[in-house]
């Protein structure tokens, strides 16, 4: 691999320019050599963008260079003034198929920037031909797509890591994965999540973003695949990575008024899920893109026998028994008491800079395939758990996924 990774970004669309930025703002460990769209005239407006941001970037850092002060920022930002100019008159090669794309020897990973439906088929290319994979949530339709992506990079020697919002990173997850995992909440045998849009479908009330959002056989589901998502992903972070082993959802679609225009519309909008974890954890999850709920109480709420902790506020019980004249113990009296949490000190990479070390020193993605793969088994298990009215088993997902095929893989509600 060369000293500066080579990025290809495929699905040119809304998220890509997030990509972009962030591939930007690590010029010293990546260049942006590609893009591929299946619509070649969005892929040549994302590599006309990629110039332009180029040198805006490349103006920016002379002009801060200008102001800096001390001698070495000066330096600093010369220098990445420099290399941005020299990159602005670099070629981005423009591609309508990826295959052809992936067949580059200067490109080293993918920006894997596609609707879930392409996610599988692209991972499994690119990892054939020695590429690593970047790929954006959610990582797949269902979690047999998740375990295919996960063997096919395994096999190749390639890492997979997937964009999950940062949810692992940061101090705050840090630290309470830290007092969930080291036992200073004694026995955590519960937790609850709930996230919660008014009104937030895409390509519906956020008319920005396409439709596709809408239809279960591209992005597999709705509220859960695309904000629960990120849920899922802390919250088995926040744990310490248990392995789920039944799940139990209820899954809603028919919030008024009711979608009646010309677009496939089949998906979830509200899911409650209950989590049984090998480890004898539990949890559960609420998400969903519509509520007529006000005013609740959000957030990450975990349960421990000897303390909770609620968001950012750790809760430890300060209390004391009554005691009577002989001795015994007549009554407990609790005292819950808010504390701050303490946090690590500790600097956080960006989510693509974890990525792309993880590439070079053959590290774990913060956010890695099998981590992905374990929330799809979430997502997908809620809404199969949901079709069928009955608790089911990781095992029995994969059973029962194994039986479907194209052109409904994902998982139609309503
Ligand atoms: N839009 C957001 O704010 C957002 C936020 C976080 C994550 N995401 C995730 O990013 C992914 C893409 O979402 P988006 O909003 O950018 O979608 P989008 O529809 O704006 O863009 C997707 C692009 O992929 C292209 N494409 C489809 N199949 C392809 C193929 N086989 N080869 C090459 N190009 C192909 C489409 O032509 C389209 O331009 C999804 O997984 C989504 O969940 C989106």
């Amino acid at each position: 691999m060369a000293e500066k990774m080579g990025i290809g970004i495929i699905g040119c669309g809304m998220i890509s320019g997030a990509h972009v930025r962030g591939y930007l703002d690590l010029i010293e460990k990546a260049q942006m050599l590609a893009v591929c769209d299946v619509v070649k005239d969005v892929a040549e407006k994302r590599a006309s963008s990629i110039i332009q941001e180029t040198k805006n970037r490349a103006q920016e850092a002379a002009e801060a260079a200008k102001k800096a002060e001390s001698p070495e920022k000066k330096e600093k930002l010369e220098i990445r003034a420099a290399l941005l100019d020299e990159y602005s008159k670099a070629e981005i090669k423009i591609f309508t198929d990826y295959n052809e794309m992936l067949a580059l020897p200067e490109i080293d990973a993918i920006s894997l920037c596609t609707p879930p439906f392409a996610h599988a088929p692209i991972t499994i290319s690119a990892a054939e031909a020695g590429k690593h994979v970047y790929c954006e949530k959610p990582m797949s339709r269902t979690a047999t797509e998740a375990k295919i992506m996960c063997e096919a990079c395994n096999k190749s020697g390639v890492k997979l890591g997937y964009q999950s919002g940062g949810t692992r990173l940061g101090p705050l997850n840090h630290a309470i994965r830290n007092y969930v995992t080291s036992g200073r909440l004694g026995d955590v045998y519960y937790g609850r999540q709930t996230s919660f849009r008014v009104r937030g479908r895409p390509g519906l009330d956020m008319p920005n973003f396409s439709k596709w959002f809408l239809d279960s056989s591209k992005g597999g589901g709705g509220g859960m695949y695309d904000i629960g998502v990120y849920q899922v992903d802390r919250v088995l972070y926040l744990m310490g990575d248990p392995q789920p082993a039944t799940i139990s959802g209820t899954a809603y679609h028919g919030a008024e008024p009711l979608y009646d225009g010309p677009d496939v519309y089949d998906v979830d909008e509200h899911v409650t899920v209950f989590v049984r974890f090998e480890n004898g954890m539990t949890f559960t999850f609420e998400d969903g893109w519509i509520t007529n709920m006000k005013d609740m109480t959000e957030g990450i709420f975990i349960f421990g026998s000897k303390g909770a902790i609620r968001n950012d506020t750790l809760i430890v019980d300060e209390g004391k028994w009554d005691i009577d004249d002989a001795g015994n113990k007549r009554r407990y009296n609790p005292n819950l008491v808010e504390k701050t949490l303490e946090m690590p000190k500790m600097s956080t990479p960006s989510k693509l800079e974890d990525f792309l070390d993880a590439c070079v020193d053959d590290g774990k993605p913060i956010s890695a395939g099998e981590d992905g793969m374990k929330v799809m088994e979430i997502l997908s298990g809620s809404l199969l758990s949901a079709k069928l009215g009955r608790e089911i088993t990781v095992s029995e997902l994969y059973s029962i996924e194994a039986m479907r095929s194209e052109p409904v893989p994902g998982w139609p509600i309503g």
